[in-house]
């Protein structure tokens, strides 16, 4: 049976990833350097690791240990990663170093060193396309630029047409639409994109990009304060803490959960359709922050002290839903779990984790101070 390397693979879409890949037969290896930002200081982790899954620590901006993680193994999914899109805007090098570096430090051992590997499959995110697609009336498809800051000081939180600043109407994200990522983040997972296609191509081994869109499900993070709104929010209405709602409360993202998104990259593994392809991974559908909110308090069965404050994080899009055709019709892909379904499945989760009070505040301090949080 194929080796498989996961890199990132104590993270929430790994270990998912390794427990399916695991119960396939699949032989097992995650990497990881147990980010504490991610794993909290609890040093238990590798007691979590899937039975039967080995497990590497090590960090991917270390070619030395990387190397060591990559021997012998005939795929790897590349996962390691920093991912908070605001928090990208102020640790500029550690993302680059970790998202950009790390990527190439396994491109350079491939390129260069004798090996095994068959395929190598990276997990880009809907953050590439940055304000997705739109449609104006009398300009057609448009891709809008980054909100400006006087429109949002007045409320003003829709995108307009770049072309005649006219109302638009959101359409689905489709892997061909412009890449114009507004965040540091999403910067260096383009550049993470075009590094391995370009790399794989000329080596010839085939690559497999997925575009994730926001994941979410039993084993997100409840930890780190930078990113996953379900598991901040499900937090702080556990602890009876204010939600602050950013904007208006009608922004929007594409949910996808988790077995979905584990299928999917199975999907990319083991069919060749899938080699040097790029796909989109979402639900195909949108749902609000409001709704969020409302799904949130039925499944805790609990009102959430949620105000929405007008606040704003420059950088941030506004709408989000993925245009899933490509994979659908190329893959088979299907989602399998709407969000009520999902949110549920999630929250059961959530009530057996220990939900103590978060850094959140700690993180919007932050960004306050860098000017970023308005
Ligand atoms: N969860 C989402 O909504 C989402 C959306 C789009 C893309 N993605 C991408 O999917 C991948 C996995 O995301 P996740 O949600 O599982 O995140 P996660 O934070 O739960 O997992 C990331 C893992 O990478 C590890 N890691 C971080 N820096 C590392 C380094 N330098 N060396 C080795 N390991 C390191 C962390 O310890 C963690 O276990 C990431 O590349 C992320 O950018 C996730
Ligand atoms: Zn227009």
């Amino acid at each position: 049976m194929k080796k498989i390397l996961i890199t990132g693979g104590a993270g929430f879409i790994g270990m998912n990833l390794a427990r399916k890949l695991q119960g396939k037969g699949y032989l097992v290896r995650i990497m990881d350097n147990l980010s504490s930002q991610i794993h909290g200081e609890q040093t238990d982790i590798a007691a979590k690791i899937p039975s039967g899954v080995e497990f590497q620590l090590g960090d991917v901006r270390n070619k030395e240990e990387l190397r060591k993680a990559m021997a012998d193994q005939n795929i790897i999914v590349h996962l390691a990663a920093e991912t908070g899109t605001g928090q990208s805007m102020y640790e500029v090098q550690k993302y680059t170093d970790t998202n950009i570096c790390g990527t190439a430090n396994i491109l350079d051992i491939i390129a260069n060193e004798k090996n095994d590997i068959e395929k190598f499959v990276i997990s880009s995110s809907r953050a590439v396309y940055g304000e997705g697609a739109y449609v104006c009336d009398t300009h057609g498809k448009v891709y809008p630029t980054n909100r400006s800051e006087t429109d949002m000081l007045k409320g003003m939180f829709e995108p307009t047409c770049p072309e005649c600043n006219g109302e638009l109407s959101g359409l689905p994200t489709s892997e061909t639409a412009k890449l114009h990522p507004s965040s540091v983040y999403g910067i260096t997972k383009q550049v993470q994109e075009d590094l391995v296609r370009v790399c794989m191509e000329a080596i010839g081994i085939p690559y497999v990009v997925f575009r994730y869109q926001n994941v979410y499900g039993p084993g997100q993070s409840l930890k780190n304060p930078y990113t996953g709104i379900l598991s901040i929010f499900s937090t702080r209405i556990l602890n009876g803490e204010n939600i602050n709602i950013f904007e208006d409360g009608n922004e929007s993202r594409d949910f996808v959960f988790i077995d979905d998104v584990v299928n999917a990259t199975i999907m990319g593994i083991e069919q060749s359709a899938a080699n040097n392809q790029i796909y989109n991974v979402g639900s195909g559908t949108q749902t609000s922050i409001i709704e969020v909110i409302k799904q949130l308090e039925r499944v805790f069965e609990q009102n959430a002290k949620a105000k929405v404050t007008g606040e704003f994080r420059l950088g941030d899009i506004r709408h989000n839903r993925a245009d899933i055709t490509k994979i659908q019709s190329e893959l088979g892909y299907k989602p399998s779990v709407n969000f009520e379904q999902g949110i549920e499945s999630f929250a059961k989760w959530v009530k057996t984790q220990d939900t103590e009070t978060s850094l959140y505040e700690k993180s919007l301090l932050e960004m306050k101070e860098k000017g970023l949080l308005k």
